[in-house]
């Protein structure tokens, strides 16, 4: 293969033939591995929800094989300046009890994820005035500094400039994930209080020119949204080339404009996963934690669909509850350790099992590894 062509320009070899053996990679048919065409998603979007999902799980089977990489979340900070009108931590909401994690829970944080294992620790938190500037860069350097050199760093604190992104990287970031949240402008820029989806595009290029592995992602179920709204999402994704792409439904919660408003489904949210995964092979998806906010099974039905990512979190317990984007959040009163135990007994279920990896992003070269 030259060069680095995309999932776009590469021939599609979408298949519906069964995979033979027990989902190990097969030679000689099976599903796609190139990433289908937006027609394609169009027909696969129409099919039964279990058709659907048993295609971007063999998918999944091929490319990921049956594991479940872990990622330690930490949620650093719930201060937020934005306004979006879906989050619970918005700057208008004056009933969200404000915290941010001091350098030393932060390593603490971090030096017990390393003893249990954990390869991939995920920052995440709102657009903390207080990280502006040398912020966040600090807390980038506390970070790795307790990580050691061999695990993965991944931030998620929204838009920063191309310089900031480059600045991040080299304090020690390897991955930023920012979800587009919608690939409806109106709709994005109504949501977002004003902000627009050029400007959230415009930034994820920068993260990707800075170097750093690239995760998006988008909600489903939003008001607003139109039938054709899930197939812009994922055709979107797929044009970003997203590594890493998270989806959840949207959760109303009750101090935001939005408090009445219908949440988005599970079967919607598994429909957008399974589609994720068929058009974009390669990316690691996580089972989220607001699919199994809205439903007991939410994450395995998103494992079921193609999903090979699961993040617990592993934020200290005291603070864990007052970082709610949506309510009802689950695994508060755990610890994330204790969910490690409880998620390798539901993935097992599953025929799944939980992985310690660092799992990069995969290099586009390694579909030339992986005989379909
Ligand atoms: N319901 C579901 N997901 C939400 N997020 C923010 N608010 C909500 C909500 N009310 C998601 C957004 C954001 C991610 C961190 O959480 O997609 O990017
Ligand atoms: Fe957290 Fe089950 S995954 S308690």
């Amino acid at each position: 293969m030259n060069g680095n062509p995309g999932f776009a320009q590469l021939p599609n070899r979408f298949s519906t033939a069964p995979l033979s053996g027990d989902g190990e990679a097969s030679p000689g048919g099976g599903p796609c591995c190139k990433g289908s065409s937006e027609a394609e998603i169009r027909e696969l979007a129409r099919l039964p929800l279990d058709e659907l999902k048993a295609l971007a799980r063999r998918t999944a089977d091929a490319v990921h094989g049956n594991k479940v990489l872990l990622r330690g979340l930490i949620e650093v900070t719930n201060h937020c300046a934005m306004d979006c009108l879906y989050c619970g931590i918005r700057r208008s909401n004056p009933k969200a009890v404000r915290y941010r994690l001091s350098h030393e829970e932060l390593a603490e944080t971090i030096r017990a994820g390393r003893k249990a294992g954990f390869m991939t620790f995920v920052l995440q938190g709102g657009e903390d005035p207080a990280l502006s500037g040398d912020g966040l860069l600090r807390l980038t350097e506390t970070a790795r500094a307790a990580a050691g050199p061999e695990a993965a760093i991944t931030l998620s604190f929204g838009i920063k400039s191309r310089r900031q992104y480059e600045e991040l990287k080299a304090a020690g970031a390897d991955r930023y994930l920012m979800r587009f949240e919608t690939a409806e402008a109106e709709l994005h820029r109504y949501l977002r209080n004003g902000l627009t989806l050029d400007q959230r595009l415009k930034a994820l290029e920068d993260i990707r020119a800075a170097g750093l592995q690239l995760g998006s992602g988008f909600m489903t179920g939003l008001p607003g949204e139109t039938e054709d709204t899930l197939i812009k999402n994922i055709m979107l994704a797929q044009k970003l080339h997203m590594e890493m792409g998270g989806v959840g439904p949207f959760i109303p919660h009750p101090e935001t404009p939005l408090r009445d408003a219908p949440g988005g489904d599970l079967e919607r949210a598994v429909r957008a996963t399974a589609l994720l995964r068929l058009a974009l092979p390669l990316c690691h998806i996580p089972a989220t934690t607001a699919a199994g906010t809205i439903h007991p099974e939410g994450r395995e039905q998103m494992l079921e669909a193609g999903a090979n990512v699961l993040m617990p979190n592993i934020t200290p317990v005291a603070h864990k509850k007052h970082y709610l984007l949506y309510p009802g959040k689950i695994c508060i009163d755990e610890s994330g350790f204790q969910c490690v135990g409880c998620l390798s007994v539901r993935v097992m279920g599953r025929g799944l099992k939980l992985s310690w990896d660092r799992g990069d992003a995969l290099p586009i070269e390694s579909l030339g590894r992986t005989t379909l």
